[in-house]
């Protein structure tokens, strides 16, 4: 690794508290330089010393190393999985589910889970903490204001009755807005959440260096309660759940062990 890059790093550290060292290098550099080189920065030391004193600049950097893509029901039949087995099961066990969506990015995700569970419960009973790293992200999820390309797996009837058409845009109605707290959180450094029945984390593990996921699926683990459920995303099948106390529910779900 060029010494250059390592002392970004480094002061990337220091300043923002994100460890860009637990995420896949080559990766992370190649998004990275060419965001620099595009802002005409010869190397990562001279961009350092602008971003530092610069806002604009470094939320340009965040927003680069976030990559917040995401969309309502993504990957739509793992969400008819969660619909049709996982909610019924979880909720014939309890009435009432303490659920974390984990790097929920722009909020398609936890609004994703609310509009699935108003089909089973009242949506006032339905609470869903959502996490991000990202301030603006977390902003954009508050919103709740969407492009029609983030609906494309919206089925009309939940369209119809959970947005409110504005112009171009779709904004997700305040009863769903209502089940989601949004907080900012950095699943490599701050502390997990406990007793919870679902975490969904997707989209996000892939990322990381297997070290750095390795330890995200044991805080993870403990997070859950016992026969909980853990929901990643379509390219992000845990290899030995065992390890980490998990048994295979359904594809792309995970059952922690009693
Ligand atoms: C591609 S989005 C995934 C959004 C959603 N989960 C989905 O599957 O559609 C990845 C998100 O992970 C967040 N992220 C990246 N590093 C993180 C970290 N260390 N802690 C928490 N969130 C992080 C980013 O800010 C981004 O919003």
């Amino acid at each position: 690794m060029s010494s250059d890059y390592q002392e970004f790093i480094q002061q990337i550290h220091n300043k923002t508290g994100i460890d860009l060292s637990l995420y896949k290098e080559a990766q992370m550099k190649r998004r990275l330089t060419s965001l620099r080189e595009k802002r005409g920065y010869k190397n990562f030391h001279s961009y350092f010393q602008t971003l530092n004193g610069d806002p604009a600049l470094l939320d340009e950097f965040l927003d680069r190393m976030t990559i917040n893509v995401s969309e309502f029901y993504r990957n739509r039949k793992r969400f008819e999985v969660l619909e049709n087995k996982v909610i019924p099961y979880l909720l014939q066990k309890k009435k009432s589910l303490k659920i974390w969506s984990a790097a929920c990015s722009t909020g398609e995700e936890p609004y994703t889970l609310a509009m699935i569970l108003s089909k089973y419960i009242p949506l006032r009973q339905v609470e869903i903490i959502a996490t991000d790293l990202d301030q603006n992200a977390l902003e954009r999820a508050e919103a709740g204001r969407y492009h029609e390309r983030s609906l494309k797996e919206v089925s009309n009837e939940v369209k119809s009755e959970y947005f409110i058409k504005d112009g171009p845009l779709y904004e997700v109605k305040q009863e769903i807005k209502n089940c989601v707290t949004f907080k900012k959180h950095n699943l490599l450094a701050d502390r997990y959440e406990k007793s919870c029945d679902l975490i969904v984390c997707r989209n996000v593990l892939i990322y990381f260096t297997e070290e750095a996921k390795e330890s995200i699926y044991r805080k993870f683990s403990s997070s859950l309660e016992d026969g909980a459920i853990f929901f990643v995303g379509s390219t992000e099948q845990i290899f030995s759940p065992q390890k980490y106390g998990f048994d295979v529910y359904d594809t792309f779900f995970y059952i922690k062990q009693h």
